[in-house]
């Protein structure tokens, strides 16, 4: 496996109080996988990325337990040198906003030949050419001039083409996306969407999408796993996942996504908010807002149930749940 999360937790030091962020999230994803991350803002999905990368903002951050397992190596446990050079060469992020990701006052050739002459040794003019190639890979139109311009010369798209070939510059075994394309218009998320699974799967890397909007991952993810209050509430292929959720809350989100067979229905809205991660309700931390909740799901902390091989769920009810 590429990397492995089991059981991480996180927690930040608030003026208010112990802030809960992570508690207890287990993941995987292989070479070649994609596995999409979805939750609702504040269910710890960027927290746990930032840990698997290693830039956790540490203090006010503190991981209290867990392993984060790459290429069975526990991450947690290497020097921050050692850490380094991992996360520069096997591991990239695309953020969502490339605006702040990029520095604005080197050109974009710059930045990207920095990788190649830092990493990897290549003189400046090998370099240059480099990411001329790179740019061209991601189809930005006009590469050999536009490698000369600067971040905020290009639109919110290419800006977003521009982070993927830097993430993918040193062909990293495992990138992670966190919402790459929230801030882009929908036609434009498409096409940088597309063209992220594309070279995923030409490079065969392990990628990890993070996401709010279960409508984008249905072509491109392979599995889903769904957060709730810094914890995986379920973990599932995505067709089956689509198919038949086996957790209340993803069915909610299932069902709150605009359907074109569905036009002119009211859509459907989970009630209430997110618990605050000061005080995450006792037993299931969905209870309040469930609508299969029972008087156990106040008390008992489901496990992440096995719904068979490849599937979990945390929810006392799953089989009622994927029975409709
Ligand atoms: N630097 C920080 N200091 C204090 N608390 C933090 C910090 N970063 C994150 N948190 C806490 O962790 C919680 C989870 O944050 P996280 O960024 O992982 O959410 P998310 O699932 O990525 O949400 P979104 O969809 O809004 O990006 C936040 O609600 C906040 O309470
Ligand atoms: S354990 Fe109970 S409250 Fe939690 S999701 Fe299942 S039915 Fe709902
Ligand atoms: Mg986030």
């Amino acid at each position: 496996m590429l990397l492995e999360v089991r059981d991480l937790q996180v927690e930040f030091r608030t003026r208010d109080g112990i802030a809960h962020a992570v508690n207890g999230v287990t993941y995987a994803v292989d070479a070649g996988e994609t596995l999409a991350v979805l939750g609702e803002s504040g269910s710890g999905k960027s927290v746990t990325a930032q840990a698997v990368m290693g830039i956790l903002d540490m203090p006010p951050g503190r991981i209290t337990g867990g392993r984060i397992l790459f290429r069975g190596t526990d991450l947690l446990t290497l020097k921050e040198d050692e850490r380094r050079r991992i996360r520069g060469a096997a591991m990239a992020m695309i953020f969502q906003d490339a605006l702040s990701a990029l520095n604005p006052v080197l050109t974009v050739g710059d930045q990207l030949g920095e990788m190649f002459t830092v990493h990897r040794g290549l003189s400046r003019k090998d370099a240059r050419a480099k990411a001329v190639e790179l740019m061209d890979r991601v189809r930005i139109p006009a590469a050999a001039q536009r490698v000369r311009d600067y971040p905020h010369q290009f639109s919110g798209g290419m800006r977003q083409r521009i982070m993927i070939a830097m993430a993918l510059a040193l062909e990293p075994a495992l990138v992670i996306a966190d919402e790459p394309t929230t801030a882009l218009d929908v036609t434009v998320q498409a096409q940088v969407m597309d063209l992220l699974a594309e070279l995923q799967h030409e490079y065969r890397m392990g990628l990890i999408l993070i996401t709010h909007d279960l409508g984008v991952v249905a072509d491109v993810a392979d599995r889903i796993a769904v957060m709730y209050a810094g914890r995986i509430v379920e973990s599932a292929p995505v067709h089956d996942l689509y198919k038949a959720p086996a957790h209340p809350y993803t069915r909610g989100l299932l069902d709150s996504i605009p359907r074109l067979d569905m036009r002119g229905r009211e859509l459907y809205a989970i009630k209430g908010l997110p618990p605050s991660l000061l005080r995450i309700p006792s037993g299931c931390a969905f209870h309040p807002r469930c609508p299969m909740a029972r008087d156990v799901c106040r008390t008992d902390v489901p496990p992440l149930y096995e719904v068979n091989e490849q599937r979990g769920s945390a929810c006392h009810f799953w089989r009622e749940c994927l029975d409709g």
